[in-house]
């Protein structure tokens, strides 16, 4: 498979997953939050998915399209390592959707990344409420769910809090 068809299949599969995911959360309350913001295409995405939910975004250094930036109170500027558990106050178990997207072209980074704050992301979800992502993070309180038809195993994930 070529490394375009590999992008290709990766927004597929990454398109595929919010929007079951946006099924999944239907009947739960609470706010989503984009972790990595980047160029604010799925952010974008969310809004479109989520236009009555309040949508948190986390970025270190927001360098998005004009029409994608989030407003500033909804905005937690900064590393994540930091922004995350200065958060827990405000959005601990309020989060029916998070959105994984910090990674990137460095597999061994993304996997050090994604196990260093799967901790910190885990505990604002709400009971039921699902995290898509691209690294995996399962572990005693996050079930991973079937993936979308078409998704190949393991080329995204997607959770429910217990
Ligand atoms: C792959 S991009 C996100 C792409 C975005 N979801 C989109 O569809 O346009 C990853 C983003 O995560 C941000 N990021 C990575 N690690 C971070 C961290 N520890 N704290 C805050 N932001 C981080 C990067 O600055 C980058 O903008």
């Amino acid at each position: 498979m070529s490394r375009l068809d590999s992008f290709i299949r990766r927004l597929e599969a990454q398109r595929a997953c919010l929007n079951r995911a946006a099924e999944l959360v239907r009947g739960i309350d609470g706010v989503v939050l984009e972790l990595g913001l980047g160029n604010g295409r799925t952010y974008d995405h969310l809004r479109q998915l989520f236009p009555q939910r309040e949508i948190y975004v986390c970025e270190r250094q927001v360098a998005a399209h004009p029409e994608c930036i989030p407003p500033a109170d909804r905005l937690l500027l900064g590393d994540m390592f930091d922004t995350l558990p200065a958060a827990r106050n405000r959005l601990g178990g309020k989060v029916a959707l998070a959105h994984f997207d910090a990674g990137t072209g460095d597999a061994t980074a993304n996997l050090k990344l994604a196990a260093g704050l799967r901790p910190l992301i885990a505990p604002l979800l709400r009971p039921g409420g699902i995290l898509a992502t691209q690294q995996a993070m399962e572990g005693p309180d996050l079930i991973p769910l079937p993936l979308p038809e078409g998704v190949a195993e393991g080329r995204y994930h997607l959770y429910q809090r217990t």
